[in-house]
């Protein structure tokens, strides 16, 4: 097993008396891909949340690399190597695909090049927003506007920016939503490629899509950290079954 990069111990988000997560245990590791999945209302999207310093949790613990981040401004989590796309976009429609990397990696290294004259540190950026793009097969399309793109291409661009912070975890809310058949064949790929050199964490419903990149798959319930396993032994797993397919027959 590779090094374990993200850990959350006895994570819990509370909104009111409603326990969106509760008492959540998992671990991430590097290379591989991990998959959250769980009916609508789960938590999983909660759990990004905390877990990139958006919301703080109301109890429990966040390990980076051992070291315990938990009470860390968002921003000091971009900075440790912590990137997220969001399940709603994120994209400045009116900038093209490169300034939206520019904005995204202005965030990771914005603190650090503050000494640098700044034709230095535009420079700087402006190479790690084109690294991106180029991870993500947009080159070609650096100087087009973000709303001219296709909307498959809008997500990659997403990632891209994600990439742009020049993340070791990737949280991913939902790549996949709204794409037809072969735009999601194109996003499989490229995490197909991204998980070889990241720890990516995914929410995703395409469960085609969960199914042939998991390494490991967790599913939640109301809050609650049901199992986590690779994809063979989540499929037969007759608590999953019950709990969250229903019927093994409709969903799977
Ligand atoms: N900002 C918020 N304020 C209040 N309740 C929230 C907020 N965000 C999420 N919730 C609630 O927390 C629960 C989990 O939501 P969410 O994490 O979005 O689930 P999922 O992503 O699995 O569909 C839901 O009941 C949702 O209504
Ligand atoms: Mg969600």
């Amino acid at each position: 097993m590779n090094e374990c990069v993200l850990q959350a111990e006895n994570l819990s988000k509370h909104w009111g008396g409603l326990k969106a997560l509760n008492e959540f245990n998992i671990k991430f590791y590097d290379k591989s891909l991990h998959s959250i999945v769980g009916p609508n209302g789960a938590g999983k999207s909660t759990l990004l949340n905390i877990l990139c310093g958006t919301y703080p949790a109301t109890n429990g613990v966040i390990l980076y690399q051992g070291q315990e981040i938990t009470s860390l401004k968002s921003y000091e989590f971009c900075r440790k190597g912590i990137g997220r796309s969001f399940q709603k976009t994120n994209i400045f429609k009116g900038a093209t695909c490169l300034e939206n990397c520019c904005i995204a990696a202005q965030q990771r290294v914005g603190g650090s090049f503050g000494l640098f004259k700044s034709r230095h540190a535009n420079k700087k950026v402006k190479q790690i927003a084109m690294d991106a793009l180029a991870k993500v097969n947009l080159t070609e399309r650096a100087e087009t506007l973000a709303n001219a793109i296709s909307y498959g291409e809008q997500r990659q661009l997403e990632i891209a920016m994600v990439l742009a912070t020049d993340p070791k975890v990737l949280l991913l809310d939902e790549p996949m939503a709204g794409m037809g058949h072969e735009e999601s064949l194109t996003i499989i790929e490229l995490l197909k490629s991204l998980k070889k050199h990241y720890c990516i964490v995914l929410v995703e419903h395409d469960m085609d899509a969960v199914f042939e990149l998991s390494d490991l798959m967790t599913v939640m319930v109301d809050g609650q950290h049901l199992i986590t396993d690779v994809v063979d032994n989540i499929r037969a797993n007759p608590l999953v079954q019950e709990a969250y397919l229903g019927n093994e027959n409709e969903v799977f």
